[in-house]
């Protein structure tokens, strides 16, 4: 069997937000590291890289995904969806966006992209959740300044539009 160098680098293809994209990155890099580092998509963000804040939550091929427990390599040939994608072209929030604008669900914004990538996938699987529902699956989420209220309020809204994704 081969033996794997942790430095050697290879390059890595995947299609994010709908668009081609490759990098360079070493077997052990993270995805979230290669997403922020080697192709400059911010937008996903980190803090305990260690699978518990939820807040570097992407979706691939369509299912929510912790990016700090998912190596770059894994990615390869999939579909990466990451905040970034979620308002449109010219800039205009989508549904689930405007509710937390709406009920001031964030304050420094750290967890948000993960809060709402995780809710994109739920809701496209339960478009008409329930509260307890909600409140379940927003327990993979850690938000430290918001008290949580402003979040659940934005979440039950978006559900009960009947089409948060959009
Ligand atoms: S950075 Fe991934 S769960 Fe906290
Ligand atoms: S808004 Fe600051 S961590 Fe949630």
């Amino acid at each position: 069997m081969r033996r794997v160098n942790p430095d050697e680098r290879a390059k890595i293809a995947f299609w994010l937000n709908g668009r081609r994209v490759s990098g360079e990155a070493e077997p052990r890099m993270l995805l979230t590291d290669f997403l922020r580092h080697v192709l400059g998509a911010t937008g996903t963000h980190v803090g305990c890289e260690h699978g518990i804040c939820g807040s570097c939550t992407v979706l691939i091929d369509g299912v929510a995904q912790r990016g700090c427990l998912t190596l770059a390599a894994q990615a390869e040939e999939r579909a990466v969806t990451t905040v970034e994608s979620l308002a449109g072209a010219d800039g205009a929030l989508n549904a689930l966006q405007t509710a937390f604008q709406k009920h001031h669900a964030l304050q420094c914004g750290f967890c948000t992209p993960g809060i709402l990538m995780s809710f994109t996938d739920y809701f496209a699987r339960n478009p008409n959740a329930s509260e307890a529902d909600i409140r379940a699956v927003l327990g993979g989420h850690l938000c430290r300044c918001t008290g949580y209220a402003g979040i659940v309020e934005a979440l039950v809204e978006a559900s009960r539009s009947g089409n948060p994704a959009a």
